[in-house]
């Protein structure tokens, strides 16, 4: 398959364009840690960067959002590494899968932003089949079926991570179920 060189360069970009820490400060050792069971969800950029995610947030079956886990207690926000990284969307619970359901917080689904074929961002979505996609080799992955590949060269699905409704805010229930990474770490040094 021969991927267009403009959209591998644009991948690239947005991967390495995601914060993790401060330059010249090494970020603490709870914002390295994956989300928890008994954070909360909060918004990763724009205007409500920080501010945590409501289960009324966000419109049924519309682009995603970036996300990461913060915990409620400390306040720490585990954006320390970039693999902690969310795509956060709403699915009509009409569409989802039994399994896919059981974690969503009344219809909001995460997911790893890390596409799993060579760790770009998944920062597109796909309006007519309504579907995560990646810029980099237009990967796409569904998200009311567990964010399953429904196209292009990843390996795998991206990471779901469960969620609960925790009085009103979006909350996570649980750790990752399957793999978070990539297939081919020679172009980013963000391998795992
Ligand atoms: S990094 Fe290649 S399709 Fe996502």
């Amino acid at each position: 398959m021969k991927y267009k060189r403009r959209k591998v360069l644009e991948g690239l970009f947005v991967g390495l364009a995601v914060p993790v820490a401060a330059e010249g400060q090494m970020p603490n050792e709870a914002s390295l840690l994956p989300p928890q069971p008994g954070d909360l969800l909060v918004y990763a950029y724009g205007d409500a960067a920080g501010s945590v995610v409501s289960v009324d947030d966000l419109k049924a079956d519309s682009k995603q959002v970036f996300a990461w886990a913060m915990d409620p207690l400390a306040g720490t926000i585990r954006n320390g590494t970039r693999m902690n990284q969310l795509v956060l969307v709403r699915v009509d619970p009409a569409r989802m899968s039994e399994a896919t359901a059981a974690r969503s917080a009344g219809g909001l689904l995460a997911y790893s932003g890390i596409c799993s074929h060579t760790g770009c961002d998944v920062t597109d979505w796909n309006g007519e089949f309504l579907r995560f996609q990646c810029p980099c080799h237009e990967s796409q992955f569904d998200p009311a079926d567990g964010a399953r590949v429904v196209g292009g060269p990843a390996p795998w699905q991206l990471a779901s991570l469960p969620l609960e409704n925790r009085d009103g805010k979006v909350g996570v229930a649980g750790e990752f179920e399957g793999r978070v990474g990539f297939q081919q770490p020679g172009l980013s040094p963000f391998g795992i």
